[in-house]
């Protein structure tokens, strides 16, 4: 399988503390890459580091070989990859389909010729509609995003990102705080993603992460423990000790 995007021994240390020490990660075309640890491990920080928000004491972040440094948050979105946050970023104000015609547009940075902007709004309003409609969303295009549910508002957050057809896509607990049902919906659009995009998934639900993820990796104290396939992370000792602890153990 192909490299999408890896990281060469990223580093951020700040005021004399080691946030994340030399972490190399090589994430292939189509996976599902879990990203667990505990709190505090780091994960965010590395998708901090991925994602252009925040610049690494050290290291590089490589996106289909290409050296991203000197990309911010914004380009890196445009090539493609595209993140979702612990908590969710949407526009409350706005409806459900503005929301996400809103993603579309920023993705393609509006970047719509007058002579093919009305065919180019239709179709993107027709893939934004389709997304809709398949989701636990259905039928509520119109309805503005502050009436949603939290667990809603995550789906909503999570459909903002698929609509941008990443190449990348960088989930930060997307189940953080829902109910079973909703997280089911979450995870089967997660899911309806595979060999579509290459997902980088950070959960402290294990359950999800070894359910869904081709490969795992462990992340503790700003340390890259392992990374490797569920069942490879499960007999590893030093991801039991710094993690998986007893469900580890029943689980193998
Ligand atoms: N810019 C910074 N300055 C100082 N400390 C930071 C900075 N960025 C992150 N940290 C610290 O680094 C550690 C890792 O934080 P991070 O949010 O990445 O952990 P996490 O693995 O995502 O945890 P959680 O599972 O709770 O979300 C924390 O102790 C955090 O306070
Ligand atoms: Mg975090």
């Amino acid at each position: 399988m192909s490299v999408l995007l890896s990281t060469r021994e990223l580093a951020l240390h700040v005021g004399g503390l080691d946030i994340l020490t030399d972490v190399s990660l090589e994430l292939h075309a189509g996976e599902t890459l879990g990203l667990i640890g505990p709190n505090g491990a780091g994960k965010t920080t590395l998708f901090n580091l991925i994602s252009g928000l925040a610049t690494p004491s050290s290291g590089q972040v490589f996106l289909e070989g290409k050296d991203l440094r000197s990309l911010g948050p914004i380009e890196r979105a445009k090539q493609g990859m595209v993140r979702s946050f612990q908590t969710s970023r949407i526009f409350p104000e706005l409806t459900l389909l503005q929301n996400l015609a809103l993603a579309v547009r920023i993705k393609k940075d509006c970047a719509y010729h007058w002579w093919g902007r009305k065919a180019a709004r239709a179709a993107s309003q027709k893939a934004t509609e389709e997304l809709l409609e398949h989701s636990a969303l259905a039928g509520r295009g119109h309805v503005l995003a502050r009436s949603l549910s939290y667990g809603e508002q995550r789906i909503l957050d999570l459909l903002i990102a698929l609509a941008q057809q990443p190449r990348v896509l960088l989930l930060d607990e997307p189940t953080a705080g829902l109910s079973e049902s909703e997280s089911r919906e979450v995870m089967a659009l997660v899911h309806a993603m595979r060999g579509q995009c290459a997902v980088l998934l950070i959960s402290h639900d294990i359950d999800i992460v070894f359910q869904e993820c081709d490969r795992i990796a462990v992340l503790s104290s700003g340390t890259l423990l392992i990374c490797d396939t569920p069942d490879a992370v499960r007999q590893h000792k030093g991801a039991r000790q710094a993690y998986l602890g007893e469900l580890a153990l029943e689980t193998a």
